[in-house]
């Protein structure tokens, strides 16, 4: 077990987290998104740590985390001319593209695979991270594998203490879930997984663009999507936008045997009933977003089950978002 420090981003604990990174260790940083747990990517050593310390199953990828000046060239080996319109529009920010690796990064960043995911994120202290160590840096969220995604120092710190060094802390994540993950190694671009960055923007920005949807069988393509994810430490129940008069029934059964029960809901379903035990997620989509996981996270704390309503818009940003809470809920 070693001690775990939380520190600010300042000169200081940017040449700290150089020093960690360099000699092979592994530092959380936060993102526009969720936290990440970095290591460089060009170490077998340092990257197969980041499967270690999160007890993440060896067959799901990691994504590369560059800098906004890093020149990806010499990773990667074709960015179609799609990409290239997607990066000048979103980036840097919460979309991550998938291209054909030309390998010059440990082969377990990619589980073996022959394309690499890169992301540039937007937040100010991740830039600094990346800047300061100019190296390409593996990253998963910085949650133990399964649990669900950290968005404050707290959370990393949460799963994390006693087996990482040090945790930058960059305050709360605004976005709220992880990158877009969209696969750029055909003629047409295809969301692996959703986020805030959503098909119908990047379908607007160049023309078309496909959702991957998993058929039973199938060989998987991002293969993160078939673990069970997300998934808060308490009893979970889901209800869809139309069975809310049921899921609030529900919780008031549950209170009345005696259960911690809470209710996590959008802001005008919570205007409806009288709930004591209250997750609000929010009003707007991206206000639900940036809230689910923080909400998640204090819900496992406080309940014995926490008991959802789907949000009632299902498109955009909330595709991403009921992905995760079907995730989330089992
Ligand atoms: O917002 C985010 O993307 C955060 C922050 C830290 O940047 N990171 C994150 O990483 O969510 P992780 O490891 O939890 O999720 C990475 C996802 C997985 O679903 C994985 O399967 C997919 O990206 N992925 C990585 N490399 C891939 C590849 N070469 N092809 C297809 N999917 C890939
Ligand atoms: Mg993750």
């Amino acid at each position: 077990m070693m001690d775990t420090r939380i520190l600010t981003i300042d000169e200081q604990s940017l040449k700290l987290s150089e020093k960690i990174i360099k000699s092979g260790g592994c530092v959380a940083f936060p993102t526009e998104t969720v936290y990440g747990l970095g290591a460089n990517a060009f170490d077998d050593g340092a990257v197969g740590r980041i499967f270690e310390i999160k007890g993440r199953p060896n067959d799901n990828p990691l994504i590369v985390h560059v800098h906004e000046d890093f020149d990806l060239s010499a990773l990667v080996s074709f960015i179609p001319w799609y990409a290239k319109q997607l990066a000048k529009a979103f980036l840097p920010g919460p979309l991550t593209m998938v291209y054909k690796s030309k390998n010059r990064v440990s082969p377990a960043v990619s589980c073996g695979l022959d394309t690499l995911a890169v992301r540039i994120p937007s937040h100010r202290g991740a830039q600094a991270f990346l800047r300061f160590v100019n190296l390409p840096i593996a990253a998963p969220s910085a949650n133990i594998s399964k649990h669900v995604s950290p968005v404050t120092a707290q959370h990393v710190y949460d799963d994390l203490k006693g087996k990482i060094e040090l945790i930058l802390d960059g305050g709360k994540c605004t976005g709220g879930i992880e990158s877009t993950v969209l696969d750029c190694t055909s003629d047409v671009p295809c969301v692996l997984r959703s986020g805030l960055v959503t098909r119908e923007m990047i379908a607007a920005t160049v023309g078309e663009c496909n959702q991957y949807v998993m058929k039973e069988g199938e060989r998987v393509l991002s293969p993160g999507m078939k673990y069970k994810h997300y998934s808060p430490k308490c009893k979970t129940a889901l209800f869809g936008y139309d069975n809310r008069e049921q899921a609030y029934k529900y919780y008031l059964d549950c209170i009345n045997r005696g259960e911690r029960a809470y209710f996590m809901c959008e802001s005008a379903v919570a205007s409806m009933y009288n709930i004591e035990n209250l997750l609000d997620l929010g009003g707007t989509e991206l206000e639900i977003a940036s809230n689910l996981y923080d909400k998640l996270r204090e819900g496992e704390i406080k309940a014995d089950i926490i008991i959802a309503v789907a949000p009632q818009k299902q498109d955009g940003v909330m595709y991403g978002v009921m992905n995760r809470m079907r995730k989330a809920f089992g």
